[in-house]
């Protein structure tokens, strides 16, 4: 056993020194869910005190156009993930829409005293079907769908912006037409143009309440992406304007952003008429500072003399660069002021000196921290007011991105139920060990698991232990065989708050085969009204270590265990615990061979986690889509 123990960690350890490559090490994974391969995260924290509370928003993507879905197996990793400010998994929202894309995913505060999420679930690969906006509750059941209008390809992914009581919504539209190009010199000829535009819809009825668009309201002269001499395009035409956000102040006016233009708009919400332009060629501001190829431009603040707006100012694109790096702004307008004045009050530049060539987001919190994504590997920063550096976070992964990153505070209160699993190990009666596997995605309150085993089918529940919650998924390893195992979570106050089912502990099919060497064919369970009763000190404590996730184990004195025994037992757990750790980011095959060669005590129980791994997690399709699994995509319920 001790050989075991020692064996065990000088694997682990040696196997931290000299990380094996290894396609998968970006990627979280979870005995409970294991078709869940969350993105980890890389974190600096610079002033971690100054963090506004709440939690991240990200909807990472592989590539931003549809991928054919793929009749091999794939785990979940593109679409709508809840983090919180450590990078721990919050909630995978991935099943939810099956792997699709999802934008501009984030919390939704200003539709009733609930919190919510929104975000917009990109089109068919095949366009069969346009996606739509979403409305979440905090149960994580589908609220609203709210379709595509009429005459475009898609629902466009740059907005899906909530109006105050969840009636309306704004999103951006882009539709073909076809233009005389006068404005270039040339009337006598046509092109189309994708002319860009936004709605206001009914969240109900999908009904479009208020409508705009660049046609005849905004010149092709104006596009610093077409020229007069360009040659006329078929449809669906030059992407003269490419709007990319719209807002609403309570004054009625729309707010919008047009990044092949470098120009801000105030659209009157009375008649349609632009009331000023911000930035480009025609601005109507007296300005001591420049931006272009903006994003995520919203108002801060907005009454009849003043606006605050803020706004990322990429000052790059595709074509290549204007500023040396991008910023975040705000930017204060006076509108009363004749001629007008347009100051920046705040300018916050990216922190790594990059530049962000595409997509992106800044929102200013509402303790006025600044939270802005960079959007590519989902780079992103947060700030104080005053500018100051306080953290950097990005995926620990090249293969994905994210349009807009967002920070706000949540409540999910799923209405499924925990997800627990739990499998026995030993050699003989005196040292079997139940492994307890237990989450609960999307839900934010848990501070602690209860686990509970029963004698028997329908026998009383008994308390085996608990165990803090510090990670998304967390490990319980109870002394003995325990069966019929569940866990309660529990939220700060000592409240349950949902209990998982109850589950038969697994077994491995053949206990000789795997180092059984007590009596009989294998271990019966143990009733765990005589194992807590015999224990002396049944611990409410846990052994967690720093932050891993280790369950305390529920020391259990019976009388027939000597103390050495059980010394020895729990140092075999843990030992398994940390080699566990290792391999469940490695899929080490060496060690698999090591260990599965001998079969006996930990190691079998190690064999049976590396077992358990190789089969859900070793194939994992790279962004190339190495071949994986034969097995076909199940199309994952709702909820
Ligand atoms: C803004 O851009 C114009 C035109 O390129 C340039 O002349 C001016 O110096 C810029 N202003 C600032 C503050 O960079
Ligand atoms: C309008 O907003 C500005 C800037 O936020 C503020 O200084 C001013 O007092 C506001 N005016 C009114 C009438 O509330
Ligand atoms: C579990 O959490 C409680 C409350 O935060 C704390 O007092 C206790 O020390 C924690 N237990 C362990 C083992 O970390």
């Amino acid at each position: 056993m001790m050989f075991w123990a020692a064996a065990l960690l000088l694997l682990s350890s040696n196997a931290v020194a000299e990380p094996p490559e290894r396609d998968d090490a970006d990627l979280m994974s979870f005995v409970t869910l294991p078709e869940v391969r969350a993105l980890k995260w890389d974190i600096a924290y610079h002033d971690r005190e100054r963090l506004a509370p709440g939690y991240w928003f990200v909807a990472p993507y592989a590539t931003i156009s549809p991928d054919k879905p793929t009749a091999k197996y794939q785990q979940y990793q593109v679409g709508p993930y809840i983090y919180d400010d450590s990078g721990v998994l919050i909630w995978a929202g991935a099943p939810l829409y099956d792997n699709h894309n999802v934008f501009d995913f984030k919390p939704v505060h200003n539709i009733d005293n609930d919190p919510y999420l929104s975000f917009i679930v990109g089109w068919e690969y095949d366009d069969s079907k346009k996606g739509h906006g979403a409305i979440v509750d905090h149960h994580y059941n589908v609220k609203n769908e709210v379709q595509a209008p009429e005459n475009v390809h898609d629902f466009n992914m740059h907005e899906f912006n909530i109006m105050d009581g969840g009636k309306t919504a704004l999103a951006c539209t882009y539709r073909g037409k076809s233009i005389n190009l006068a404005d270039f010199g040339r009337p006598t000829e046509e092109s189309f143009v994708t002319v860009g535009g936004f709605v206001e819809v009914d969240v109900e009825t999908s009904e479009v309440l208020f409508e705009w668009d660049t046609f005849d309201k905004i010149a092709l002269h104006e596009s610093n992406m077409f020229h007069s001499d360009d040659r006329p395009a078929e449809s669906p035409g030059w992407d003269y304007v490419h709007i990319n956000s719209v807002d609403k102040n309570e004054a009625g006016d729309y707010l919008i952003s047009l990044r092949f233009t470098d120009t801000i708009y105030l659209i009157s919400g009375q008649d349609g008429n632009i009331m000023w332009r911000l930035g480009g060629l025609e601005s109507n501001f007296e300005q001591n500072f420049n931006f272009s190829k903006q994003h995520d431009v919203k108002f801060v603040s907005s009454n009849d003399t003043h606006h605050v707006i803020s706004l990322l100012n990429n000052g790059a694109d595709e074509r290549g660069r204007d500023e040396l790096l991008s910023s975040a702004l705000i930017v204060e307008l006076d509108v009363a002021a004749q001629p007008m004045t347009a100051k920046v009050v705040q300018r916050i530049n990216r922190p790594d000196s990059g530049v962000t060539k595409l997509r992106g987001s800044a929102r200013v919190l509402p303790n006025d921290n600044i939270y802005i994504g960079w959007s590519e590997y989902g780079y992103s920063s947060e700030h104080a007011s005053n500018g100051d550096l306080l953290m950097t976070a990005r995926f620990a992964s090249d293969r994905y991105s994210t349009y807009r990153s967002y920070k706000g505070e949540f409540t999910g209160r799923p209405t499924r139920r925990p997800d627990l699993v739990a499998s026995v190990y030993g050699t003989r009666e005196q040292d079997t060990t139940t492994l307890i596997h237990v989450s609960w995605n999307g839900a934010t309150d848990v501070v602690q698991w209860k686990f509970y085993a029963q004698a028997y089918e329908g026998g009383q529940s008994v308390l085996i232990g608990t165990s803090n919650k510090t990670d998304f998924e967390t490990m319980f390893i109870a002394d003995g065989y325990m069966d019929f195992v569940s866990a309660e979570a529990i939220d700060a106050d000592g409240n349950v708050l949902h209990t998982s089912e109850t589950k038969r502990t697994s077994t491995p099919s053949d206990w000789k085969a795997a180092g059984w060497v007590g009596s009989g064919s294998g271990p019966s369970p143990d009733d765990p009204s005589i194992m807590v009763a015999a224990s002396a000190d049944l611990s409410s404590g846990s052994s967690d270590e720093g932050a891993e996730s280790v369950g305390g184990s529920a020391s259990t004195g019976s009388g027939d265990r000597s103390s050495a025994q059980y010394a020895e037992a729990k140092e075999v757990a843990k030992a398994v615990y940390k080699a566990y750790d290792v391999i469940r980011g490695i899929g080490g095959i060496i060690l698999f061979l090591v260990v599965a060669g001998t079969m006996s005590g930990a190691g079998y129980a190690l064999w049976r986690v590396i077992r358990t791994r190789r089969v859900r997690y070793q194939h994992v399709p790279g962004e190339e889509g190495i071949p994986v699994e034969e097995i076909h995509l199940a199309s994952n319920p709702r909820g």
